[in-house]
């Protein structure tokens, strides 16, 4: 692995405290950071190198910490005074950076930064030659949201590939770092038994749920001007739909992997504006109580208009056309102050095809389903019917664990992964930008029309499971939410 410096824009701020700085951290105790890898600070506060340390120190605190790596760490950060918007911190920041052998040439640019920031931080660093590959490499590290629809994403890629070619370009989703992700891939494609099974002739829907038990989290200056469907739906759960969705690529390579996830993203049949209630649910969370405790509504909140309309919850509908998914409905469900926080992608499978136990005590046979559990624990869940005991014909449903099902400690916190990937100038965990192109073309009908009817937007307690309302999305009677792996109603 090359040594490099990872330069953090906005990095005293909440993304570089609380996700960035643990996993570069905890990569450096595992011995996985090359030697000489260094961590420059770019921030407005007038900060010396060893002021940032003792704040990083204190961050790290809650985390298992051994002195000497501790330090070890530690000495690896420096700290650039500079300003985004003053042009001559670019200048300052290039000789910083490259004048002394202090630092690797090999550059990575993280913009820990606001996404307006992002084109601007990306022009200074083009006019002062950062972004050229000579002497060593240069990368780009953009945060979500990418754009804010799909005309911004448009104008966002352009002017960032006038600076940087789409190889030095990393758009981290975070959801693809994670461990449990990527084991959708493996259970889908090292498991030859569910592959007959994986189509529209034996499953009948569908389900990719995240909900949230938290709200905003002093976020909703940005949240607020987001809403549910840009911050989750667009970016986390289209890509969790097209891995469950995807073909087999030709290999694990980036570009095997990403072209097969465009397809399903280009399948996936659009959204008329006359349909977008038919298709998609809003709805915004009111006071409730989590865990016993009171909770507040959305309006309450702090930084949040007394009128907003923005939702914290969506549930959307989407039909993949081609030949392995016509007519399968895909259900994505999201929610803040949700009754619990989980994620959970489940696939029902159909009825068989005769009613053989017809004239038997099993008035019902319900449906298989397969529960993949993303988080807070990983479980693979198989529901199966099988006779009870006793004399009479009756069927339960008994669970196949697949699985460790308990919650594992060990997890790695999915932004170590995609450190590590950035350094090694891996792209199989980033999105290429046509990915996020036709992700934003699923989203604009809706947002388009939501944008236009500001007037009234449902609401459900916080704490629940969201309005029954959305209930409406399902294509037939017998369909219905699973919330979680404990949830014993179908
Ligand atoms: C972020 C969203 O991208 O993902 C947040 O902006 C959301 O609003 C978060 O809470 C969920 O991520 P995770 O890893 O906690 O499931």
């Amino acid at each position: 692995m090359d040594d490099c410096t990872y330069v953090i824009f906005g990095a005293t701020g909440n993304l570089a405290r609380i996700k960035l700085l643990p996993a570069l951290y905890h990569l450096d105790a595992a011995g996985r950071l090359p030697e000489r890898l260094k961590v420059v600070g770019f921030g407005r506060r007038d900060w010396e190198d060893e002021y940032w340390r003792d704040q990083v120190r204190e961050s790290l605190a809650g985390n298992p910490t051994d002195p000497e790596v501790l330090e070890r760490f530690l000495a690896r950060l420096f700290f650039f005074r500079g300003d985004l918007g003053e042009d001559a911190a670019y200048p300052a920041l290039r000789d910083y950076l490259l004048e002394s052998d202090r630092f690797s040439p090999n550059l990575i640019f993280y913009m820990a930064i606001r996404p307006a920031d992002f084109g601007l931080v990306s022009r200074q660093l083009g006019a002062v030659q950062l972004n050229r590959e000579d002497g060593g490499w240069r990368r780009l590290v953009i945060e979500k949201p990418f754009g804010y629809d799909l005309e911004s994403a448009e104008s966002l890629n352009r002017s960032l590939g006038k600076e940087f070619q789409e190889a030095q370009i990393f758009r981290i989703d975070h959801y693809l770092g994670k461990g449990t992700v990527q084991n959708v891939l493996v259970f889908r494609f090292a498991n030859l038994m569910l592959e007959p099974l994986w189509n529209r002739n034996y499953i009948d829907h569908v389900q990719i749920t995240h909900s949230e038990s938290l709200g905003t989290e002093g976020r909703a200056g940005y949240y607020d001007g987001a809403g549910a469907l840009r911050d989750m739906i667009q970016s986390h759960l289209l890509q969790l739909l097209t891995l469950v969705a995807m073909e087999p690529p030709a290999n694990l390579d980036a570009e095997s992997l990403r072209d097969e996830k465009v397809k399903v993203l280009r399948s996936i049949r659009p959204i008329p504006s006359s349909a977008v209630n038919a298709h998609a649910f809003r709805a915004q969370y009111a006071a409730g109580e989590i865990n016993g405790e009171k909770v507040s509504a959305y309006l309450d909140e702090p930084d949040v208009p007394k009128d907003s309309v923005t939702e914290t919850y969506v549930a959307l509908k989407l039909l993949i056309d081609n030949w392995r998914w016509r007519n399968v409905p895909f259900y994505l469900r999201t929610g803040k102050r949700m009754a619990k926080g989980n994620s959970m992608v489940s696939i029902r499978f159909k009825h068989p095809p005769q009613q053989l136990f017809r004239e038997t005590q099993i008035d019902r046979l319900k449906p298989n389903w397969i529960l993949l559990n993303l988080q807070p624990n990983e479980c693979i869940r198989m529901e199966m019917q099988v006779k009870q005991t006793g004399l009479e014909l009756r069927a339960e449903t008994t669970r196949l664990d697949a699985s460790y099902c308990g919650i594992n400690p060990g997890t790695l916190d999915a932004y170590e992964a995609l450190l590590l990937d950035v350094i090694d100038g891996d792209h199989s965990l980033f999105l290429r930008y046509d990915e996020v192109n036709w992700a934003w073309k699923v989203v604009d009908p809706i947002l388009k029309n939501w944008a236009m009817e500001r007037d009234y937007i449902h609401t459900y307690p916080s704490g629940s499971w969201g309005p029954p309302e959305a209930d409406r999305l399902f294509v037939r009677q017998d369909q219905r939410w699973r919330n979680t792996l404990e949830d014993e109603n179908d």
